[in-house]
């Protein structure tokens, strides 16, 4: 094998950073992740806001990208998108999604399980007033997850629209907007040296109790 993947193979970097204490088991799994984001933040790790959607297609297969969550709300997670894009349509036929969240700087993961459904129109309005303007026109333009024949057909897309809304508001598509995500799941987790990570996961019960598990590395 080349040099490189046998160095990479054979990389045995301990974790180091933080560990996750069994008292940790009694905390609100939400506002354990909100205090988790947070740092992430103070800590400079690289668009803490980035994560994984994955998404299950009719045929059954699991689909992921990265996309930016935009509002963490007490009821669950925000992003946004174009509802007719290929996760919108299967997000329609079947809601349940799961979200990773990876902080290299601090050695953690957080997997989330939930239920998607589309954001209260208001919420969606305001997020896309307050984008940029080539960032609205771009929603109009892009019919996300489509095939098109060519960068052109999108570059001329972007002009038609730009012509359409000259000297206007541009409202939001009624195609494009948020999600919502419930959590039904998380699991925090730590790296830790030797391998010995700590994972800590909460299962929702009932309306707002958790069951709440340790699991091996
Ligand atoms: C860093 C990053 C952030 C992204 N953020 C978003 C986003 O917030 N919303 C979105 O629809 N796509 C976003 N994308 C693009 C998606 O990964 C994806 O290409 C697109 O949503 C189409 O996905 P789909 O065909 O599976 O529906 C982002 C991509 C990257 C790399």
């Amino acid at each position: 094998m080349d040099e490189f993947f046998t160095q990479l193979r054979d990389d045995h970097s301990d974790f180091y950073k933080g560990s996750l204490d069994d008292r940790v088991k009694s905390s609100d799994p939400m506002l354990l992740f909100q205090k988790w984001y947070k740092e992430a933040y103070e800590k400079n790790c690289a668009e803490p806001h980035k994560m994984v959607v994955s998404t299950i297609g009719s045929d059954g297969r699991p689909s992921s990208r990265i996309v930016y969550i935009k509002e963490v709300l007490e009821e669950g997670f925000v992003f946004y998108t174009n509802y007719d894009s290929q996760k919108g349509k299967e997000i329609a036929a079947y809601p349940e999604v799961s979200l990773l969240f990876y902080w290299d700087c601090l050695e953690r993961q957080v997997r989330i399980q939930g239920k998607a459904e589309m954001a209260p129109g208001e919420l969606s309005d305001d997020y896309f007033a307050s984008r940029p303007r080539g960032s609205q026109i771009g929603a109009w333009a892009s019919k996300q997850s489509e095939v098109i024949s060519s960068r052109e057909e999108l570059d001329l897309a972007y002009l038609e629209i730009e012509r359409r809304f000259e000297g206007q508001t541009i409202p939001r598509p009624p195609f494009w907007g948020g999600y919502l995500i419930r959590p039904t799941y998380f699991e925090f987790w730590q790296g830790r040296p030797s391998r010995l990570h700590d994972r800590i996961c909460f299962e929702r019960a009932q309306a707002n109790t958790w069951t709440v598990t340790r699991k091996n590395p």
